[in-house]
C-alpha cells in the first residue's frame, strides 16, 4: 500500500503547506508489488513536495519497491504491513488518494518457491506475508472435506468443488501433498482438460491462496481504512483482478454512495431514511484495460478498476439545505443554467458519453488515468457532460 503526502516531509502525515491539490497530491496505494512500475503510476511521487505512503505484505516486494523508488528518497515511506491495518500508522484524514492494487504481483507467481503457480513446481506455500504460520500444504492436508468444498465454492467458484475435495482427501490418506506439481496434477486427473485453455486446478488454487492469506477479510478491512484516511474530496481506487474481490468491492461502493439508510434488513423503499453519501462514483463502470495495456502486461487482461470520491459531508449538508429551499424544479433549471445548455443537449451528451466503445476510440478514457485523476478521463454522465472532452476528472 502507498501513500503520497504533501509537504513538509516531516513526519507520516503532513499537510498541504499552501498548494493547491492539482500541484501536491497525497497518494496512498495497496500492495506494491516488486514496486515495478511505481513511477508512471504515482503522479504524486513525480511531484516535489508529494509524499508517497505504501505497504505490502510481501517483504520482497517492499524491498523491491524501496529499490525502485531510490531517487525519492525522503519522499516515500514503505512499510511490510497488511493494508486492513493502515489507520495504525497513517493518520485519518490526511491522504489525497489511495489506491488498492489487489491480486497476486508477478513475482510471487514466477517465484517457484513461493508456491503460489500450478505452472512450475515448489512448495504448497502461498504466503504473502512468510512469517504468518498457515500455507496452503496446511490447508490442504488438514482441512475438511467439507471446509475444502466450502473454499472452492466461494472463493474460486469452481463448479466441481465436491469432486476436486473429494479426490484431494483421497490422495492425502496416502501421501501428504507438499508441492504445487503435486496438487496441479491432481486436480487435473480429477477435472480433465477436455480442451479448456484455462488449467483446472486455476480456481483451486485461487481459493486456497485467498484462504491463506486472508484476503477477502483484509478487503474488507482495507475498503475501511482506505477511505478513513482520506481527505474529504479525495480518492478511492481499487484495482481487482477476479469476480469474488470485484464483488466484495463493487458492493462496498454501493452502499457507501447510496443517500439513504433502510431500517431493518429488507430494503423497502417507502421506510428509506434520506443519509448523506459517503463517497460518490467517479466513474460507474468498472474500467477495463485498453488492448495497449493487455499487450504490454498480460496478466492485466483481467483487472478492473472502480473509483470513488470522498464525500465532502460539510458540503452535502449545504447542497441538501439548498434543495430543500429552493425545490426541485429551480434545481432544474439550475442544471440547466450550469451545463449550458437545453436540456435535449445534456441528453444527447449523456447517450454519448455512455458509450465506452467510443471513449475508447477517442482516446479521452483510460484506466490509468481516471484514478489518478488526470485529464482524458472518463466521469459519470452528469460530471461529463457538465465538461469540455478534454478537461479532468472530477
Ligand atoms: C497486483 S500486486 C501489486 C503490483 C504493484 N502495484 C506493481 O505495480 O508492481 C499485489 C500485491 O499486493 C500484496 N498484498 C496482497 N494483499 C495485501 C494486503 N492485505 N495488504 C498489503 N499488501 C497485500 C501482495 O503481496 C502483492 O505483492
Amino acid at each position: 500500500m502507498q501513500c503520497a503526502r504533501i509537504q513538509p516531509p516531516t513526519g507520516p502525515c503532513g499537510g498541504s503547506a499552501g498548494r493547491t491539490a492539482a500541484q501536491a497530491a497525497r497518494v496512498l496505494r495497496g500492495r506494491d508489488g516488486g514496486g515495478r512500475r511505481p513511477r508512471s503510476r504515482h503522479p504524486a511521487s513525480e511531484r516535489a513536495g508529494g509524499r508517497l505512503l505504501g505497504c505490502d505484505r510481501d517483504a520482497a516486494a517492499v524491498e523491491a519497491a524501496g529499490r525502485r523508488l531510490a531517487e525519492y528518497a525522503g519522499r516515500f515511506e514503505l512499510r511490510q504491513a497488511n493494508f486492513a491495518d493502515l489507520t495504525v500508522w497513517v493518520e485519518p484524514g490526511s491522504c489525497d488518494g489511495a489506491l488498492l492494487d489487489l491480486g497476486v504481483s508477478s513475482p510471487q507467481l514466477d517465484w517457484p518457491e513461493r508456491g503460489f503457480s500450478f505452472q512450475q513446481d515448489g512448495p504448497l506455500d502461498m504466503r504473502m506475508d512468510v512469517r504468518q504460520p498457515l500455507t496452503a500444504a496446511d490447508l490442504v492436508n488438514h482441512a475438511s472435506v467439507a471446509e475444502l468444498i466450502r473454499l472452492f465454492r466461494e472463493l474460486g467458484e469452481e463448479p466441481e468443488a465436491a469432486r476436486l475435495a473429494r479426490a484431494i482427501d483421497e490422495a492425502r490418506r496416502s501421501v501428504r501433498i507438499e508441492s504445487t506439481g503435486q496438487l496441479a496434477a491432481l486436480v487435473e486427473r480429477a477435472k480433465p482438460r477436455r480442451g479448456r485453455r484455462r488449467h483446472p486446478a486455476t480456481r483451486v488454487f485461487q481459493a486456497l491462496r485467498m484462504a491463506v492469506n486472508d484476503e477477502l477479510g483484509s478487503l474488507r478491512r482495507g475498503l475501511v481504512a482506505a477511505l478513513a484516511v482520506l481527505k474529504p474530496g479525495g480518492r478511492l481506487a481499487v484495482i481487482t483482478f477476479h469476480s469474488v474481490e470485484d464483488r466484495v468491492v463493487k458492493a462496498f461502493g454501493n452502499e457507501l454512495a447510496r443517500d439513504y439508510v433502510t431500517s431493518g434488513a429488507v430494503d423497502v423503499p417507502e421506510l428509506r431514511q434520506p443519509a448523506d453519501p459517503r463517497v460518490r462514483w467517479v466513474c460507474r463502470k468498472a474500467i477495463r484495460p485498453v488492448p495497449e495495456e493487455v499487450a504490454a502486461n498480460p496478466r492485466a487482461r483481467s483487472a478492473q478498476l472502480r473509483c470513488w470520491r470522498s464525500a465532502d459531508m460539510a458540503r452535502n449538508r449545504r447542497t441538501q439545505s439548498a434543495e430543500v429551499r429552493f425545490g426541485p424544479a429551480l434545481k432544474a433549471l439550475l442544471i440547466c443554467l450550469f451545463i449550458g445548455g437545453p436540456p435535449w443537449v445534456t441528453c444527447a451528451r449523456r447517450i454519448s458519453s455512455t458509450s465506452s466503445d467510443a471513449r475508447k476510440r477517442s482516446g479521452r478514457c483510460n484506466w490509468r488515468s481516471c484514478a489518478s485523476g488526470m485529464p482524458n478521463a472518463q466521469s459519470n454522465w452528469l460530471s461529463w457532460s457538465r465538461r469540455s472532452p478534454r478537461t479532468p476528472c472530477p
